[in-house]
């Protein structure tokens, strides 16, 4: 079945805000917590509005049943000498991982940001053991650009994080067909 992909700004910020809250909660593989990253629903609205008015930004979501289950960003940085560059974040809800939705997401981003006139190239960060997120990214044509060393530290423990980058200013270059 193919997943329908819809725009984030047709969802409501509380229900985004769950699905946020479900992948943050369910994964070790991100390095912020959701309270670092948006304390409360009113922080992350204010969010949601700075990011639907900056040029050539990306937020889709996956929807199964009326309900946002995946999401996809590529933010464009704000700073004048950096607009042409974006970061990339996303997720899938903890029960419907595994089945392809990670991948559709991403697949419909990117084609997005090789539509935006504004965007050239995405980067993002990830731990280096977060399997599923990185062959994801390295299918769809994402390049290690460097591996930082104990990057995160969560308790005593340490992980690695790998920094990777595509560029979206040519044509899709899909490594595999998914
Ligand atoms: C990473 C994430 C987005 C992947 O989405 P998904 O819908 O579960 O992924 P898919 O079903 O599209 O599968 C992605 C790939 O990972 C593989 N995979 C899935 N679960 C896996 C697991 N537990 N271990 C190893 N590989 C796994 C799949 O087989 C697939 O690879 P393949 O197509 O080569 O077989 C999702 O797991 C997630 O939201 N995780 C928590 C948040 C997160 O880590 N976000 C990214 C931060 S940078």
């Amino acid at each position: 079945m193919t997943p329908a992909i819809r725009d984030m700004v047709d969802f409501q910020p509380a229900d985004l805000y769950g699905l946020f809250s479900d992948v943050y909660s369910s994964s070790q593989g991100m390095s912020e917590t959701l309270e670092d990253k948006f304390p409360d629903l009113a922080s992350f609205r204010k969010d949601l509005a700075v990011l639907y008015g900056l040029p050539g930004a990306v937020a889709l979501v996956v929807e199964i049943a009326q309900k946002p289950v995946a999401y996809v960003i590529i933010r464009p940085r704000k700073q004048s000498r950096l607009r042409h560059t974006a970061d990339l974040s996303m997720g899938v809800a903890h029960a419907v991982r595994g089945q392809g939705l990670g991948g559709a997401a991403l697949r419909a981003g990117l084609e997005r940001a090789f539509a935006a006139p504004e965007l050239e190239i995405v980067y993002l960060m990830v731990r280096s053991d977060n399997t599923p997120a990185i062959r994801l990214y390295e299918r769809a044509g994402f390049e290690t650009l460097a591996l930082l060393n104990r990057d995160t530290k969560i308790g005593d423990s340490y992980s690695d994080g790998l920094l990777m980058r595509t560029f979206v200013d040519g044509q899709p270059g899909w490594r595999t067909a998914w």
